[in-house]
């Protein structure tokens, strides 16, 4: 995620700003880049990659007591020098965190009052919006407003202007900025953790606050463009705990951003109500062609590939393979031109997912990625790619990056669905509705009940093995569901189609084996009750995840959790929640390092 750092003060301001890099790292970026006054004039360096590559173009003695940083994040355009903040003009520079969402229309008025672009970014419009103004009120607090108010989506803005010698402006809208008096001087940031080194003290501006930082003086004015003072607050973090927003680990602190992130990942893809997709592979035109969608990943990302075979044949009759990118490439996959390929990765880096790519395209069929990372490998190499927008995933165990990418695949289906007229519009804007401004809400439920998949995990923490049960969708919940909770518990875990455990499995449940049934569907429901009764008469000690409004009868389980109530098709999204935090906790129970299980990489990128 993108991080901002400034600092107006009596110290040189460059080695207080690499600090301030350096301090915002562990957010994950993939360039980075400062401007600062010197000699009456603004400066800019930046440079793709780490911190250090811009460490080293630039002079840390140089005189210099005002400046601005930014370690980015890559949304829109591939991370590269130019792509990298800050952006400006002759007048300002700026750094920015989050989204202008109309950036494309904002651009195209500006290019026909003359502006001209260098970047892929919507930071490089916020900043020639902002110059668009301040060239007709020579002001910046007026121009930042005027600016702001054109702008739809998300931001936190630190600019500094060529005229108004080391001083900085800063401006937010839902997305974090804190201001934060020192000794030395005064600082901005996104993030307290860049500045604890110096103070604990911080002001955090209101929504549309305009705040002017100077070497002695804060000014905040508020969206009425009143002058306004702010209560300074305390940190009660150190560095570590500010690192993951006071969360003990970066998994629990991951979930938490879910419903964010779906937001994000969700909102710039709906127009009128619909899904609005800019893929020439997901034009009308070429869905009518796929004989078959071949999904291809590894681990969570094959999990969330699962999800999506459900809700693409379910709502736009598609055939759709999905296949273990291990295996893809050595098992001669039978691909037509007619088909479409889908490779899913957090990382964009897994080689096998890679590999599978490349015999893809080897074979003349076109590949869309859904990837996290702008500019890795997946995302370039792919056709084309559509990223889900929910930051680094920093703990092993992926968590927001399944959530976002089964919501954004849910989306495609509904897009895939409606295109070629499977689905008619009231469905269609009435499954994009629920998934944009529903399920968000019934994830913070979910996650506002932490306790109770404390308390549940507790009774797990001496099993050898957990075995979870489910039908049709809830079936490819239970494998991420078995995934997650041994990857980080070290217990034997095991997904069964709940009709296959005749088959086999059955004879592995005795005495208190600790059963966990998923159920989220009406139709199913008395097939799954005679499942979970067949393992109680073998003892079973059966945990059920229902979701709620389905009646069972009383006494078949041993625990009940219920799953905020979504539509039946969108159930996997809030009951994804769920099992990860059950994961979660069974994990933090028994004391292990949740966010580094044994053996795990983050990004496997050897075959
Ligand atoms: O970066 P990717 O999405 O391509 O990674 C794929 C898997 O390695 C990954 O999902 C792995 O299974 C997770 N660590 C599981 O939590």
């Amino acid at each position: 995620m993108c991080g901002i750092i400034g600092y107006s003060g009596s110290k040189k301001t460059l080695p207080k700003l690499i600090a301030g890099l350096y301090a915002l790292e562990y957010r994950g970026y993939d360039s980075a880049g400062v401007a600062f006054f010197k000699d009456n004039d603004l400066n800019v360096i930046k440079s793709k990659g780490r911190i250090d590559f811009l460490k080293e173009k630039l002079d840390l003695e140089l005189d210099s007591n005002c400046g601005i940083g930014h370690t980015r994040w890559a949304t829109h355009g591939e991370p590269s020098d130019i792509n990298s903040h800050p952006h400006g003009t002759d007048n300002l520079y700026i750094v920015h965190n989050g989204i202008i969402e109309n950036y494309a229309e904002i651009k195209l008025q500006l290019i026909q009052k003359g502006y001209v672009f260098v970047s892929e970014t919507d930071t490089e419009v916020a900043a020639k919006l902002i110059d668009f103004y301040y060239c007709q009120t020579n002001e910046p607090v007026s121009a930042i407003r005027k600016a702001i108010n054109d702008f739809r989506g998300s931001f936190a803005i630190a600019i500094i202007f060529k005229d108004y010698e080391n001083t900085i402006f800063g401006t937010r809208r839902d997305n974090p900025m804190l201001i934060a008096p020192a000794n030395d001087g005064n600082y901005i940031t996104s993030d307290i953790s860049a500045v604890l080194s110096y103070t604990k003290d911080f002001y955090r501006p209101e929504e549309g606050d305009i705040v002017t930082v100077t070497s002695k003086d804060i000014k905040f004015i508020d969206k009425n463009d009143n002058e306004i003072t702010r209560t300074l607050e305390k940190a009660v973090w150190n560095r570590e705990q500010a690192e993951k927003g006071g969360f003990p680990f970066f998994m629990i602190k991951e979930i938490n951003e879910e419903p964010d992130s779906i937001r994000r990942t969700l909102t710039p893809r709906i127009n009128n109500g619909l899904p609005s997709f800019d893929s020439p592979l997901l034009s009308a035109e070429k869905i009518k062609t796929y004989d078959t969608i071949n999904i291809v990943a590894c681990g969570t990302a094959y999990h969330a590939g699962l999800i999506a075979k459900f809700a693409i044949e379910k709502l736009a009759r598609i055939r759709v393979d999905v296949h273990l990118a291990s295996e893809f490439r050595y098992n001669n996959p039978i691909l037509s031109k007619n088909d479409l390929v889908i490779v899913i990765s957090q990382s964009g880096e897994t080689a096998d997912s890679l590999a599978a790519l490349r015999l893809s395209k080897e074979r003349g069929v076109p590949v869309l990625g859904v990837v996290n990372v702008a500019g890795s490998a997946i995302a370039r190499e792919a056709d084309d790619v559509i990223y889900t927008l929910c930051g680094p995933e920093i703990a092993v165990a992926s968590t927001k990056a399944y959530s976002v990418q089964i919501a954004l695949l849910y989306l495609i289906s509904v897009h895939m669905a409606y295109t070629i007229e499977k689905i008619d519009e009231s469905v269609a804007k009435q499954l994009t509705s629920e998934l944009v401004e529903n399920i968000h809400l019934l994830i913070q439920k979910v996650i506002d009940s932490s306790e109770t998949f404390s308390e549940v995990a507790d009774e797990f923490k001496d099993a050898h093995s957990i075995f979870f049960i489910g039908r049709g969708i809830d079936h490819y919940l239970c494998c991420e569901a078995a995934l997650k909770c041994k990857e980080i518990s070290y217990i034997h875990c095991e997904s069964y189609a709940a009709g296959e455990l005749k088959h086999g499995t059955i004879s592995l449940i005795t005495e208190g084996t600790p059963v966990i049934a998923i159920m989220s569907s009406e139709e199913m429901k008395e097939k799954m009750i005679s499942n979970i009764r067949e393992v109680k008469a073998r003892g079973a000690n059966i945990l059920l995840i229902v979701r709620d409004g389905i009646k069972i009868p009383d006494g078949i389980v041993d625990n009940i959790i219920l799953i905020p109530n979504s539509s039946e098709l969108l159930f996997p999204l809030v009951g994804a929640t769920a099992i990860q935090l059950l994961a979660y906790y069974l994990s933090f129970n028994l004391g292990i390092d949740v966010d580094k299980p044994r053996n795990l990489a983050k990004s496997v990128t050897v075959e």
